[in-house]
């Protein structure tokens, strides 16, 4: 079978790595990819925003199935496009897609089906937003209600962050048309954990848990970035808590999806912060977590492309995911600076790995035969091992073997969850 996969980032590296391993395929196109993609599929020089682009491709290439993996081609409407020809896919539609692509249309969800998230309140009005912050408590939540690449929510320590956080997302714009409406919402308090799960729309079947790392400091200090590394499973996710999010939270949403005749098939998201009140409701991702899917996939056992299959035909069972009782570990290697600015065009030397280690590239293209940095997030080295801390041991052991100049990264990643574990 020919399969083509939608994004250039390490996500994108991280599931064609597992889907190469499926007997089924014999050939991945990365569309479009990146340098170090192409060491495992052919990449195409086709933006993942280029719908037209991406359908001509599949139609005149005979692509059996089409992996869509980034937020902005599913909301943008991908997988229909492709459906349209006749090409089945991994990933929601549009209609459904909008379960990330407008924060004001999943707040309103949870609120009419009861999946517990934080106190809210939509404002298309700047000034009405203003003079409710007037009243707020403090620190305040801020989103905007569209895709704004993960820097779309503000967190406002005083009435005047929140002005300023009202007056750019409203009226300068500077998330463009994503900020025309706004969330305000209650800050909430305790640990946060990302769950990827499978869902047909009928099915849903949570994978193993996994904890990101968003700001760009050690100890959480710093700008928020995409996510400088990742831990599975994240201890803070019990069994008893994944119980109740399983019963209160992913079943809930998926059926409320199906009523509101927006069907969700693919991977969905669920950022959770697990308050004192119980598991809350975040954020929902439309799609796989970027990093988290460089610690999850490894860890799963079943074939990534059969449930995939299976989810495209809508045939998913719980008994067709199963993951390795182990632990992963992604430490990212960024380039000096990001994410505000950094220089690009450095050579990396990647080592050889063993069979529990991976480099999943993110960020760097070919040029003159070797592979250069060109991007903020460059790469994640990830280890897979029987227990957290060798796990984070091993990719901090394995990040010593990757050179390239003004590489960056977090010396903590792992260590708020080992503690936990040992306390
Ligand atoms: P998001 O871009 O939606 O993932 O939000 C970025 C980060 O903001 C989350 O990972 C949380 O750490 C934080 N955040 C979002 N909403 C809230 C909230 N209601 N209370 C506290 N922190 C929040
Ligand atoms: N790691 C957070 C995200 O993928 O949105």
């Amino acid at each position: 079978m020919k399969v083509m996969v939608v994004g250039g980032g390490g996500r994108e590296h991280a599931i064609i790595k597992s889907l190469k391993k499926s007997e089924k395929i014999d050939k991945i196109y990365a569309l479009p990819g990146n340098g170090g993609i192409a060491m495992d599929a052919e990449c195409v020089d086709i933006k993942a925003t280029d719908i037209p682009g991406a359908v001509d491709f599949a139609v005149k290439n005979n692509i059996d199935f089409a992996v869509v993996a980034p937020d902005d081609p599913l909301v943008l409407g991908m997988v229909d496009a492709l459906n349209e020809k006749g090409i089945s896919c991994f990933g929601p539609k549009k209609n459904a897609a909008i379960i990330e692509g407008s924060k004001v249309f999943s707040k309103n969800l949870m609120k009419k089906y009861n999946i517990p998230t934080a106190a809210y309140e939509v404002f298309t009005d700047g000034k009405q937003a203003v003079k409710y912050l007037e009243g707020a408590k403090y620190p305040a939540v801020i989103k905007a209600d569209g895709l704004a690449l993960g820097k779309g929510v503000i967190i406002a320590k005083n009435f005047d962050e929140a002005k300023n956080a009202v007056k750019s997302i409203m009226e300068d714009k500077v998330f463009g048309d994503s900020g025309n409406e706004i969330v305000i919402e209650e800050f909430l308090t305790g640990p946060e954990v990302s769950v990827l799960a499978f869902t047909d729309g009928n099915t849903v079947v949570p994978m193993v848990s996994s904890m990101d790392h968003k700001r760009a400091k050690d100890g959480d200090e710093g700008l928020n970035t995409g996510g400088m590394g990742t831990i599975a499973p994240n201890p803070y996710y019990t069994e008893e808590i994944a119980k109740e999010c399983y019963e209160k939270i992913f079943v809930p949403t998926i059926e409320a999806m199906k009523k509101e005749g927006r069907e969700f098939s693919g991977c969905l998201y669920f950022g959770l912060m697990i308050t004192e009140k119980g598991p809350y409701v975040i954020e929902y991702n439309c799609r796989f977590g970027d990093p988290e899917t460089q610690v999850v996939l490894p860890l799963l056992k079943s074939d990534l492309f059969e449930i995939m299959q299976k989810i495209s035909r809508k045939e998913l069972k719980k008994e067709d995911v199963e993951f390795y009782e182990k632990s992963a570990a992604c430490v990212v290697m960024a380039s000096e600076g990001y994410p505000v600015s950094y220089e690009k065009g450095f050579e990396i030397t990647l080592p050889e790995l063993n069979d529990d280690e991976q480099i999943y590239i993110a960020g760097a293209k070919k040029k003159d035969g070797k592979i250069v940095t060109d991007g903020g997030r460059v790469l994640g080295a990830v280890k897979i091992a029987n227990n957290l801390k060798d796990a984070v041991d091993g990719a901090y052991a394995l990040t010593e073997k990757i050179h390239f100049d003004n590489a960056y990264k977090r010396c903590d990643i792992g260590k708020k969850a080992l503690e936990y574990v040992r306390r």
